[in-house]
């Protein structure tokens, strides 16, 4: 069924040749996202930091063609070369979209795309390269027909989280908040709202430190996680529980209580991997230094009473978010402590963003 708000409204321009640049962050989920609907909406809410350094650019140059088919044309190039691996994830995205952005059937699309983080750092891009595509398409959008701002970003949302549900909220900076839930009378399931009010300083330019554990390739895709939550024996409880987390981050985010943060985010992660491994097939996505770690910054944090914790995403880096103002304290103990179990003694410094930029 289309939602019918989404579909592009009448062209009203002519647009022969232009092109589109964006960087787009990646970001990460502070109450997980796992398990979805045929349609790509969540089976629960989640919410997330928006990144800064850790993104993608995607410039696309979009030049009119007579196009009689109804697939969109189009090349793509990954870090300056020509790329076919990423090729049926962007078809089977444009294949959808097109209902919603018909326009693209009149133009080639040159699609080029880089990472800031170094290519086979096992972070995923997803999100990052899904927002960015889709807000250069939002530009040409806005260039064809009358959008005002509000409507760009929602849409860029809307058809991101097609491409990749995570996606959808990297269109917005600081905390984003994707779904819908009875305590709360905003938030959709087919696009992510900023959370702007009433969030408490302490969360001001928050601190994530990416340590790169493993460099592989996932070994399980995220669309095979979910999927994988649909038999999941524990999956009705974990829908339940993730509503019951996000009442309780949205009070913490609220009131600024950090130990409460530590623990929920903590227990979040944790139980995203336990759904992997109570599935079937079943999966362990941590390693033996993923472990390591996790229990080194809980020592440190019980030890020094900083405020430090860690997260997980569906692999085995970790993510370690702080409070800016112990800053020097925590890269310290990554420094000393830490960076002996990462790949090369690779790890990225990042914070909460104020989300993508048009360059
Ligand atoms: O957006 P996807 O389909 O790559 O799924 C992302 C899933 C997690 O990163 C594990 C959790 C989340 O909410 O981002």
């Amino acid at each position: 069924m289309l939602i019918q708000e989404f579909i592009s409204k009448e062209i009203s321009a002519e647009v022969n040749e232009v092109s589109f640049s964006w960087e787009s962050p990646s970001n990460i989920a502070l109450v997980k996202y796992w398990g979805k609907n045929l349609d790509q909406t969540p089976k629960n809410p989640s919410i997330s930091f928006t990144l800064s350094d850790c993104k993608t650019t995607t410039s696309v140059l979009f030049k009119k063609i007579k196009n009689t088919s109804k697939i969109i044309d189009f090349e793509l190039f990954f870090e300056g070369e020509r790329n076919i691996s990423f090729r049926t994830k962007i078809e089977k995205f444009f294949s959808t979209i097109v209902a919603y952005c018909p326009f693209l059937l009149n133009y080639h699309l040159t699609i080029s795309s880089s990472n800031s983080f170094p290519h086979s750092s096992g972070i995923a891009s997803s999100a990052s390269a899904m927002s960015a595509l889709s807000l250069c398409i939002m530009s040409l959008e806005k260039e064809l027909t009358l959008i005002d701002d509000e409507f760009f970003y929602k849409k860029a949302s809307f058809i991101s989280r097609i491409g990749s549900g995570s996606a959808c909220r990297s269109i917005y900076g600081g905390i984003n908040f994707w779904g819908t839930h009875s305590d709360f009378s905003f938030g959709s399931d087919l696009y992510s709202t900023q959370i702007s009010k009433s969030i408490s300083s302490k969360f001001h330019n928050y601190r994530d430190a990416i340590l790169i554990i493993d460099e592989g390739k996932k070994e399980v895709s995220s669309s095979v996680g979910h999927e994988l939550m649909n038999d999941n024996p524990f999956s009705q409880i974990r829908f339940k529980l993730a509503k019951n987390n996000i009442s309780k981050l949205m009070k913490i985010l609220e009131s600024g209580n950090l130990n409460e943060f530590c623990n929920l985010v903590e227990s979040e992660a944790l139980m995203l991997h336990s759904l992997m491994m109570s599935s079937t097939p079943s999966y362990v996505l941590m390693k033996p230094a993923t472990l390591s770690v996790i229990n080194l910054i809980r020592e440190f944090r019980k030890d020094s009473n900083i405020p430090v914790c860690f997260t997980l995403d569906a692999g085995a880096n970790v993510h370690i978010l702080f409070p800016e103002n112990f800053s020097q304290e925590v890269i310290n103990f990554i420094k000393k402590k830490l960076s002996v179990f990462c790949v090369k003694q690779k790890y990225i410094l990042d914070f909460i963003g104020t989300g993508p930029k048009q360059i």
